[in-house]
């Protein structure tokens, strides 16, 4: 692991354990290029591989020719308007209006202990980075600077990029554009996987052969977005679970976002990623500096699986706050799907004394505590509770909860006003909307103009009233619509562009005060199910709620691309009422509780109209998630099959990091051929470990070798009826 400056070829190389990143600076002109990125190669020969040495288009050799080596320069950040017509990672208006921008070399430092912005800096931003080097360019004819980072770690092979602009000029200018990474790798007739979806169905994995020209991944939405993840992943054609090399590409932030890949002319891929630009206007006086937000780049040589292993890895030791990524979460019941908008505090005390005696931990009450809401029309902003629904008022149900043995978790939409509140009628010009012209809504609501610091002090000292008025550990924190009609009473017209960004920073903002204030606090962040997934959501809410589709066979894709980056253990799962309320489908107890244990686990339903057996059975499930929850929180997930690859059946596992015990979980979707037994070959177990095998499918616990298990299978015998979904414990009984 090492950042190193080799003098003698002028190349920065950074290695991790199992990477390297070369970049090189050129001899005339100082020209930043990238020079390769992958598996960790030596020293020697490095400066051969720098493109232009094969070419005669040098500038300072062939001066009239200067566009053709502009437009084929890899460039490790492109500059704008000076002869790169490829995708460019940066747009500057002058005070002239002139759209010119070209950065070359100054210098660079290496910081032992890496580049850590600490925790006042509201951009989220990975911790720990064992070194970060700072590649230091200005562009000379504007006299503004840039700064480019490059940070790994010690313990993990992903290297993280950002960027940052300084400017240093006389004048005021403004950023249209400001990207974190630019890439420009070789093009080995790659494939992409990225993820898609919408309301209910985020995240599904899409593979595909990245096209030629230019193909970009993007929100403009206000938040990274159902329809579009902040990750995607350029691979081997051929790469699969286990195989093949596989380069990720995750942005920490939360906002509208970026991410084009371009097949240039040549044939070479540029990768790109960053803020969008769309609507992206940032006034930038002198010296006033803007940052990029990061990103998070893995490389793997073992396939998909090897990446997201990295990326589990990294985020739970060096994203996600540390006070709570490793702790026991509450194993909770919420009471959205049981009740919607229909409960009081009897029918709360109700849920909650069955969820204690089932073995659960916590209970949450959702949406329509406050305010007069009692449908999505009213209330939001609201923030004080509605006695007609919670009579005995929120400190005395709270106080209740407690006597039953539960913790206490609230719902807030802090984000937003409802237009019928009193919020709105005493603030309408908090609102996100432009003067003259309707804004329109969505579930019947307005966001908040979080640029605007009233805003955001009146959102905090909402929640903190509340928080500090009885004894809630949990808020989960909802954000159901998207951001349109980007006006603010606040910003002028010089700052109206930067609207999106402080309104995403303003969130964060209010996020990190809170932690500062309620340092035990856990906050579960959640848009309109699964829309704000990212990164960045992860550095403040140790979990997310993945989607508003509970129906357990919905959820093996939307659980498994969201596996294909975040932990499983950031992954909300819970346990719905069958038929579902989204698709309608009956599903077994079994199932839908052995795909909630995917993630963390809680519950979803009215269990008080669960029969006695029903009760049983789920509190059997709630035991065995206790006995595999250490496995969510840390272990190493292995992904088997695929049930959108093969339509028949998902797998996975989850192993502890000793190899010593293991869960493995089947889930059978449709038929099998014949209905024969399957023979599935596991994953991740160490080879010459005995491990001992239970699950209700076998009548006694069986003992197999570790290298039988992974290279001959394990056999699945057929149970009619009985037989749709299984769980596999293993623990190692010999080494
Ligand atoms: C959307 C969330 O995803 C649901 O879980 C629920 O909290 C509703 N909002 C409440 O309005």
């Amino acid at each position: 692991m090492s950042i190193r400056y080799l003098s003698e070829y002028k190349l920065f190389k950074i290695d991790t354990l199992r990477t390297s990143y070369i970049i090189s600076i050129t001899d005339t002109e100082g020209f930043i290029a990238h020079v390769y990125y992958g598996k960790l190669i030596s020293d020697d020969d490095t400066n051969y591989l720098l493109r232009t040495y094969d070419n005669h288009w040098l500038p300072s050799e062939l001066p009239q020719e200067r566009l053709n080596f502009m437009n084929m320069f890899p460039f490790e950040f492109c500059g704008d308007n000076t002869g790169d017509f490829r995708e460019n990672s940066i747009e500057i208006e002058d005070c002239n209006g002139n759209n010119a921008v070209l950065f070359t070399y100054d210098g660079y430092e290496i910081i032992k202990n890496g580049f850590n912005r600490n925790h006042e800096d509201l951009m989220p931003s990975l911790y720990n980075k064992s070194e970060t080097l700072v590649i230091y360019a200005s562009d000379k004819v504007l006299g503004i600077k840039l700064k480019l980072y490059y940070s790994i770690f010690d313990d993990n092979d992903a290297i993280v990029r950002s960027a940052e602009i300084v400017n240093t000029s006389d004048a005021p200018i403004y950023l249209n554009k400001m990207y974190s990474v630019c890439i420009d790798m070789e093009n080995y007739d790659y494939d992409m996987i990225s993820l898609h979806g919408n309301w209910g169905r985020e995240r599904k994995i899409e593979r595909y052969r990245i096209p030629a020209g230019e193909h970009r991944i993007s929100s403009t939405r206000g938040r990274s977005s159902h329809q579009a993840n902040p990750f995607v992943a350029i691979l081997d054609s051929n790469a699969d679970q286990n195989r093949g090399d596989v380069y990720g590409f995750n942005l920490v932030y939360s906002g509208n976002f970026t991410a084009v890949s371009e097949i240039t002319q040549f044939g070479e891929l540029r990768y790109s990623m960053g803020i969008n630009p769309h609507n992206f206007r940032y006034h930038l006086d002198v010296n006033e500096s803007f940052s990029a937000p990061e990103v998070v780049l893995v490389y793997s040589d073992c396939g998909i699986g090897g990446m997201s292993r990295t990326y589990h890895d990294l985020y739970r030791k060096h994203l996600i706050n540390p006070d709570f990524v490793f702790k026991k979460r509450p194993l909770l019941i919420n009471n959205w799907e049981a009740t919607y908008f229909d409960f009081d505090d009897e029918k709360i005390l109700s849920i909650a004394r069955k969820a204690k005696s089932i073995g659960l931990d916590m209970i949450v009450m959702d949406d329509g505590w406050f305010g007069t809401r009692n449908d999505p029309n009213t209330s939001l902003g609201d923030w004080f509770v509605n006695e007609n629904k919670i009579k005995c008022g929120l400190p005395e149900l709270v106080r209740r909860i407690n006597d039953i043995g539960l913790d206490f978790g609230l719902w807030f939409e802090p984000e937003m006003v409802s237009p019928v509140s009193m919020l709105n009628s005493m603030h309408p010009d908090w609102a996100i909307k432009i003067e003259g012209r309707e804004p329109a809504l969505e579930r019947n609501q307005l966001v908040l103009d979080l640029s605007n610091p009233e805003v955001r002090e009146y959102i905090f000292n909402s929640i903190k009233n509340i928080i500090s008025s009885c004894n809630i550990k949990y808020i989960k924190w909802d954000m159901n619509r998207q951001l349109t009609d980007l006006g603010s009473s606040y910003l002028d017209k010089e700052h109206i562009g930067e609207l999106s960004h402080r309104f995403v920073m303003g969130v964060y903002e209010i996020q990190g005060r809170l932690l500062k204030e309620f340092p035990y606090l856990f906050i579960e962040n959640c848009s309109s199910g699964g829309a704000r997934f990212d990164p960045a959501m992860l550095y403040y809410s140790p979990q997310i709620w993945a989607s508003d589709d509970t129906d357990a066979i919905e959820r093996l894709s939307i659980q498994e691309g969201t596996a294909l980056c975040y932990p499983l253990s950031t992954i909300s799962c819970h346990v719905s009422v069958s038929p579902n309320e989204v698709v309608g489908r009956c599903t077994p107890m079994y199932t839908r509780s052995k795909v909630a244990s995917f993630g963390t686990f809680g519950c979803e339903l009215d269990i008080t109209k669960l029969n006695d057996i029903e009760l049983a059975e789920l509190k059997e499930h709630i035991e065995d998630y206790k006995n595999i929850s250490d496995l969510v929180l840390s272990g190493d997930y292995y992904r088997i099959s695929s049930y959108n690859d093969n339509q028949t059946h998902d797998s996975w596992m989850i192993i502890s990091k000793d190899k010593q015990k293991a869960v493995f979980t089947l889930v059978q979707v449709a038929a099998r051929h014949n209905n024969r037994e399957l023979k599935i070959r596991l994953k991740g177990l160490n080879p010459d470990y005995l491990y001992k095998i239970s699950s209700p499918l076998y009548k006694e616990d069986i003992l197999l070798h570790g290298n039988v298990l992974m290279n001959a299978g394990l056999v699945i015998p057929y149970a009619r009826k009985d037989f749709l979904t299984r769980e596999f414990i293993l623990n190692a009984v010999k080494c």
